[in-house]
Parts: structure tokens; sequence; C-alpha cells
């Protein structure tokens, strides 16, 4: 399918889920205050990627971004419950040892860029359509 559409009505404060589009699983956080401000509270100089959270998102309280590590392309954890998230509370990838942030940034590890924002819009308040 060249568009995947989801909905987030379902999905409470601070669960995650993944859906697939293009092959790729995407992971949507539906962030909580804490992890929205976290985010917002990095300097960029503190980011090998430097990119806002407010450049990532549409919507603060809700995350997408493509699930596929841009080191070499492992699935990072973090999606499940009880899963290492990594040392900044985002996920992390077990391949090498890549720790992204709760905006999706990498933070620390081989992998040189962010996870990838996939182009979606808001069809509704509670509807979105990936690609
Ligand atoms: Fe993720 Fe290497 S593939 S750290």
């Amino acid at each position: 399918l060249a568009s995947t559409e989801v909905d987030l009505g379902p999905v409470v404060e601070g669960q995650r889920i993944t859906v697939t589009w293009r092959g790729n699983p995407v992971f949507i956080d539906h962030r909580t205050a804490d992890q929205i401000s976290e985010a917002e509270a990095v300097a960029l100089d503190d980011l090998p990627d430097a990119e806002t959270d407010e450049a990532r998102v549409q919507k603060t309280e809700w995350l997408v971004v493509i699930g596929v590590c841009t080191h070499l392309g492992c699935v990072p954890l973090g999606q499940k419950t009880g899963q290492n998230r990594g040392e900044f509370g985002g996920w992390f990838c077990p391949c090498h040892g890549s720790h992204y942030d709760t905006s999706g940034r990498i933070r620390k590890g081989p992998a040189p860029l962010n996870l990838p924002v996939p182009p979606y819009e808001f069809t509704t308040d509670t509807t979105i359509v990936i690609g």
C-alpha cells in the first residue's frame, strides 16, 4: 500500500504502537507531557543531527517516526512495555548501541541521523494518513 491510515483514537497517553508503511515499521508514540518537555528542552548543540522537536512533530503529543536505525537498519527497541529505551528515554538499538531520545533523535552511539519522520497528515483530530 502506498499510504497507511491509522486511527489514533484508541492509543492512550504514554502508549506506543507500530504500524507498517511501505514495508517499514513506523513508530507512533502518544507522548506524555514529560516526554514532550524533555524533547523540547534539549539544546541543539547537544544533538549530532540538529533538529528541534518542533520541526519533527505536527501535534506535540504525537511523534511519528520510521522505526529503522539510521546506522545499519536494525529495528530499535522501546515499542514494547519493559523494553530498554536507552539512556534518553526514546529507543535503543541493540545492534551496535545507538540511543534515541523522546523525539527520535540520535543522542549517542554510531547512528549518524535521527529516526526519519515519514510524510503524513492528520485527516481528522485522531486519524493520520502516512504516505
Ligand atoms: Fe542500530 Fe547499528 S544498526 S546501532
